[in-house]
C-alpha cells in the first residue's frame, strides 16, 4: 500500500481546544515509521488549512465556527479526491467534523471509480445531527448529517453524492441525542451499540457488516473516533464516555478489517493531545492503525505504555 498521511488540524468541531496538535502527536507517536515497517510506503503531505469562506448567519445561533467548518469540508473534500486516486489517505485529525469533507470526497471517488460506497463509524456518539437540530452547536457532531444528504446544511459546499443511511455502520454507540435517536429510529443506518457488543462481541456485527460490503465490491471508509475506546485506555478526548471498547476489542476491529482487504482510507479523529497522558493514547492510535494496515500481535514484542 501506499499510505497519504493528510494533516487535518481542525479544532473548530466544538468549543474545547487542543484537536489541532492532533496531527503532530500522530508524528511524534511514529505513524509513518510504524506504517513502513509493515512494509508500506507513505507520503506525508504535511498539514492542510482551510479554505477562506464566507456564510450567512446560522439559523441556530449556537452554532459554532461555522464558516471554518465550511472551509475545512471543502478543503478536505478536495484532498481526499487528489489523494485517492494515488493511495490509501489516512485523515490525521482534528476533530471529528473533519469527516464531513474526508467521507464526501471519498464518496465522490468511490462513485468515480464506479464503486458502491461504505462507510463504518466508530464512536460513543452517532454525529447525524444538523446545525439546526444541534443543542450544543458544535458542528463535530453533524457530519453523518452532511454526508447522508440531511437538511440544513446549505452552507457548506453541495454534496457530491449522497452516502445511503443502509451503507453505514456505527459501532461503540453509548451517547446519541433525543434528535439523533429520532432519525436514526427511522433510517437504515446500522446500529451497533455498547450493549450489543456485550451480548454478541465485536467480531459478528463487524464481519456481518464486512460480508455487505464484500459482496457488492464496495469501497470501505474508516472513521476512527478516539471516545470508541474506554476513557481509562484513550483518555486524550474532549467528550469521554465511559463504557466503551478495550484496547483488545479495538485491534480485534483493526486486524479483521486489515484481514477483509476492504478498507480504503481512514479518519484519526478526536485526539486530543493536551489532555493525554505521556502520549498514551496517541500511541494506541498509532498500534490500531499499525493493526490495520497489517501488523500482527505476534509480529513484534508487544509495546507497554510507561
Ligand atoms: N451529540 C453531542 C453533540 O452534538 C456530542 C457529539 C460528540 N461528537 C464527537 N465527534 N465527539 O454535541
Ligand atoms: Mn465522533
Ligand atoms: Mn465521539
Ligand atoms: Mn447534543
Amino acid at each position: 500500500k501506499h499510505c497519504i498521511l493528510i494533516g487535518a488540524p481542525v479544532d473548530c468541531g466544538k468549543r474545547r481546544r487542543g484537536c489541532l496538535m492532533g496531527p503532530d502527536a500522530y508524528r511524534t507517536a511514529g505513524l509513518a515509521e510504524a506504517i513502513t515497517a509493515l512494509g508500506h510506503s507513505v507520503a506525508d503531505w504535511g498539514n492542510l488549512t482551510p479554505a477562506q469562506v464566507t456564510v450567512a448567519e446560522p439559523r441556530n445561533p449556537l452554532v459554532y465556527k461555522l464558516a471554518e467548518n465550511v472551509g475545512w469540508t471543502q478543503t478536505l473534500m478536495d484532498a481526499a479526491q487528489k489523494a485517492a486516486p494515488q493511495g490509501f489517505p489516512i485523515f490525521m485529525g482534528g476533530d471529528h467534523a473533519l469527516a464531513a469533507g474526508s467521507v464526501a470526497g471519498m464518496a465522490a471517488h468511490a462513485q468515480a471509480a464506479g464503486r458502491p460506497f461504505f462507510a463504518l463509524w466508530l464512536d460513543a456518539h452517532s454525529d447525524i445531527h444538523t446545525p439546526d437540530t444541534s443543542d450544543s452547536g458544535n458542528l463535530h457532531g453533524t457530519p453523518v448529517g452532511y454526508v447522508t444528504g440531511r437538511r440544513g446544511f446549505d452552507a457548506f459546499p453541495p454534496l457530491p453524492v449522497r452516502v445511503d443511511p443502509a451503507n453505514i455502520c456505527m459501532i461503540g454507540l453509548r451517547s446519541v441525542d433525543a434528535a439523533e435517536h429520532e432519525i436514526l429510529a427511522r433510517g437504515d443506518v446500522e446500529l451497533v451499540d455498547m450493549r450489543r457488543i456485550d451480548e454478541e462481541g465485536i467480531s459478528a456485527p463487524l464481519q456481518a457488516f464486512l460480508d455487505r460490503v464484500a459482496a457488492v465490491g464496495g469501497m470501505l471508509h474508516v472513521s476512527l473516533d478516539v471516545d470508541f475506546l474506554d476513557p481509562s485506555v484513550a483518555p486524550a478526548v474532549g467528550t469521554t464516555v465511559p463504557g466503551g471498547a478495550t484496547v483488545r476489542e479495538g485491534h480485534l476491529v483493526m486486524e479483521m478489517l486489515s484481514d477483509s482487504g476492504l478498507v480504503t482510507s481512514l479518519d484519526l479523529v478526536e485526539l486530543n493531545p493536551f489532555l493525554d497522558d505521556r502520549g498514551k493514547t496517541a500511541n494506541l492510535m498509532v498500534d490500531l492503525t499499525a493493526s490495520l494496515l497489517g501488523r500482527r500481535v505476534f509480529d513484534r514484542p508487544t509495546r507497554s505504555y510507561k
